[in-house]
């Protein structure tokens, strides 16, 4: 078994711990105009409930948080809480990463469908959902405190029918071919789970 250090993908998702909080924060500091308090963060991990979070790492000269992102499990539906990329980290697939680790894991948690808000003005966010498979179904007027913009929701109806994990399938191994080898085992069985090839 290789150090996953050598391997030529230099970032790995994992969950998150308590001591990567800071890291996070400072992270998402540079992400949103409403950071959470670290403390939210804290408490989640502590309690163990219904929501999971993730950290892409880079794994050279050391280690250093450079993304996070989070979901609640509800009754088969995981809602995208929050996902945020480093600002010099971004364009490198990270933020795609992070989302189709988030979706792999849910659905190895029994996840069936999913959902999440974005601002209508964030097309980066919307571009990269889009690209798993979320469609726009709603909108919520005046949905962010900060400056009443509007929240579009999006979703992904169902996560298991055949069509969408050939499009799942399809997305991780060319996301892995850009990442580098070791990424795709680091997404997870989901996105490797049947024989669609690289597309
Ligand atoms: C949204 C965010 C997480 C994307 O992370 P990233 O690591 O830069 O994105 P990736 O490099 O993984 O790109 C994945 C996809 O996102 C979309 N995307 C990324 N950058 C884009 C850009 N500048 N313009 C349009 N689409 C873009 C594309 O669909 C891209 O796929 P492609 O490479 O095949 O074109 C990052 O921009 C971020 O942290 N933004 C601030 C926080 C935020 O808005 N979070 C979302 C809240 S809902």
């Amino acid at each position: 078994m290789c150090d996953p250090e050598d391997l030529p993908c230099p970032y790995r998702v994992r969950p998150m711990e308590l001591a990567d909080v800071d890291q996070v924060a400072a992270v998402e500091k540079l992400c949103f105009p409403l950071p959470w308090p670290p403390e939210t963060y804290r408490r989640d991990l502590r309690y163990h409930g219904n929501t999971h979070y993730l950290v892409v790492e880079r794994m050279r000269n050391g280690r250093q948080v450079v993304g996070f992102c989070g979901y609640w499990l509800i009754d088969g539906e995981v809602h995208v809480s929050t996902i945020g990329v480093h600002p010099e980290y971004r364009g490198l697939g990270l933020g795609e990463y992070l989302l189709a680790r988030m979706l792999s894991d849910a659905i190895e948690r029994h996840a069936t469908a999913a959902t999440l808000e974005v601002r209508v003005s964030n097309s980066v966010a919307q571009c990269l959902y889009a690209k798993y498979g979320f469609r726009v179904t709603g909108r919520r007027r005046r949905y962010y405190r900060d400056n009443h913009e509007d929240a579009l929701i999006m979703e992904v109806e169902s996560l298991t029918n055949d069509g969408y994990r050939a499009l799942f399938e399809r997305r991780c191994q060319a996301l892995a071919a850009r990442l580098g080898e070791g990424a795709l085992e680091r997404i997870g069985p989901r996105a490797s789970a049947g024989s669609a090839s690289a597309g």
